[in-house]
């Protein structure tokens, strides 16, 4: 089955790929070996890029970039729509691809398939605006007005758990408004990414504009260092781990560059007294199982009413104990593997560290045994705080399915639990009642301090529409729908004084 989706893909094609790679390759060796998580087993691998290549390919987007700030932006928009076209064409497969490479299951997959395209659509409506405001001028005979214009040569880094969607929304965007995108991908999913650049470049190609669309596939001392600290980079969209955005921040400050940050998340359901608690439940179980636990939207935290606690527990761990675990591409599994060996250590590990800290391990907390497959499987988990609430692991994002439960009485005090980590993307509180849920969206700011705050609606699964990302730790960027283009591009303020006569702002006279 995988060779001919690799095929139908044009991975097999492909320069960078090989057929057959020695299975302990090692990246440093400049070959990387892809596999499957499910079963451990070699899909293929990839050619890695190493200081050379990545030389080459950064002079050729800083040429490419002279060329195609020219492109009228809806022009560059046609190019954008025929792209999404072809993703919509290759979505069923390419979401197969990316369950058997990085193991969501394959709705998740061709779900995140569909963001691509979504990204793609809006980019396409935007290519018709990218806005600019006119302001009034203080001087007679003179406008004043802000246009936005191209930035320049774009890095993305992507993470191993949105393999395909978070380019998109990095390179529909970046596309339309101008730039040239360079993407260093996770090394542990590199078909889906040549499979994903591949349709993006050849269509460009096709359309007379080849080289919008680059990638740069290696380890962090060839290629990742390189990028960041590169000064022909004019902006640093990076997508990963707080330890990783952290570097990559010092980084590019230290060449007074520009970042976009999207790092981790530790996401907290707040479910409140009067919640609907069949919505609830079926929110929360998606958001903390989904993916495996591995979405930077994962719900990590729950923070209950004392009053509804146990019963919503009861059934929550009901829900967890009938979710199935097992081949990502079968049908009716709900929870495919975690990504490598090395995930499911920091599953164990976590719950090993939650029960020393008087945790209590309400359902799961082991690997998973699937007959027939030989992956990283854990069992979905949830594990109650101690009744103080005192529960340091739950200050980390660990990227697998551990769910930790706290119990409140009063919300100022469930907003201040789920305040109280170093990480803020996104938070949620189901409530039927207004009060509550303008208290937790509080426009003073007194509510909850995520970039992503929902009523009756879970952590993860967010529309392309808004702008994602998160506060604090989680890096303040902003990706995907809103106004978040702009940080694609170079905003100029212009004042054109057409009446011809010497006038000063703030009233100075200069005679
Ligand atoms: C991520 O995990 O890095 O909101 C992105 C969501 C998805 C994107 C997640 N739309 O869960």
């Amino acid at each position: 089955m995988s060779q001919d989706l690799l095929r139908s893909l044009g991975v097999s094609d492909d320069a960078r790929f090989v057929h057959d790679p020695s299975p302990d390759a090692r990246p440093e060796s400049g070959v990387v070996v892809s596999r499957n998580p499910a079963t451990g087993k070699v899909i293929g691998g990839a050619r890695l890029d190493d200081a050379a290549a990545y030389e080459r390919v950064v002079s050729e987007a800083a040429a490419a970039f002279k060329k195609w700030r020219d492109v009228p932006a809806p022009i560059r928009g046609n190019i954008v729509r025929a792209i999404g076209d072809e993703f919509r064409k290759h979505k069923e497969n390419l979401g197969k691809l990316i369950a058997l490479e990085m193991g969501k299951i394959k709705a998740e997959g061709v779900g995140e398939v569909q963001e691509t395209v979504d990204i793609a659509d809006y980019a396409v409506g935007l290519s018709r605006q990218l806005p600019g405001l006119t302001i009034p001028s203080e001087r007679p005979g003179h406008r004043m007005f802000e246009q936005w214009v191209p930035l320049g040569v774009v890095g993305v880094i992507t993470a191993f758990n949105f393999p395909n969607a978070v380019w998109g929304w990095n390179a529909m965007l970046a596309a339309v408004c101008g730039d040239i995108t360079i993407w260093k991908p996770s090394l542990l999913t590199p078909l889906t990414s040549i499979a994903t650049e591949r349709i993006a470049e050849r269509v460009a190609a096709e359309m007379g504009h080849p080289g919008v669309f680059r990638m740069v596939m290696g380890t962090d001392d060839a290629v990742g260092e390189r990028l960041v600290a590169d000064k022909r980079v004019a902006l640093i969209s990076a997508t990963g781990s707080c330890r990783m955005g952290k570097r990559v921040g010092q980084v590019v400050a230290a060449r007074v560059g520009r970042c976009l940050l999207e790092l981790g998340g530790n996401n907290a359901v707040i479910v409140h007294e009067d919640a609907d608690l069949d919505l609830a439940l079926r929110a929360v179980v998606f958001a903390a199982v989904g993916t495996a636990g591995q979405r930077c939207t994962t719900t990590r935290r729950l923070i209950c009413h004392k009053k509804i606690a146990d019963q919503f527990l009861n059934r929550l761990v009901g829900a967890y104990k009938s979710v199935r675990i097992g081949d990502p591409l079968a049908e009716g599994t709900l929870v495919g593997p975690l990504v490598n060996e090395r995930a499911v250590e920091g599953f164990l590990g976590a719950v090993e560290a939650a029960k020393s800290q008087g945790g209590t391990v309400l359902v799961g907390g082991k690997r998973a045994a699937i007959s027939g497959l030989n992956g990283h499987f854990v069992e979905p988990t949830i594990v109650k705080a101690p009744a103080n609430n005192r529960l340091p692991i739950a200050q980390d994002e660990t990227f697998a399915p551990i769910l930790y439960v706290f119990t409140y009485s009063d919300l100022d005090e469930a907003i201040a639990l789920q305040n109280g980590v170093d990480q803020g993307l996104s938070s949620a509180i189901f409530t039927e009642g207004m009060r509550s849920a303008e208290r937790f969206l509080s426009p003073a700011g007194s509510g909850s301090d995520c970039g992503i705050a929902n009523v009756n609606v879970g952590t993860s699964g967010a529309e392309i529409g808004g702008a994602f990302g998160g506060e604090k730790e989680t890096g303040g960027g902003r990706e995907s729908g809103s106004d978040s283009w702009k940080a694609y591009m170079r905003r100029q303020t212009c004042t054109v004084n057409y009446g011809g006569r010497f006038e000063l702002a703030q009233g100075i006279r200069f005679e």
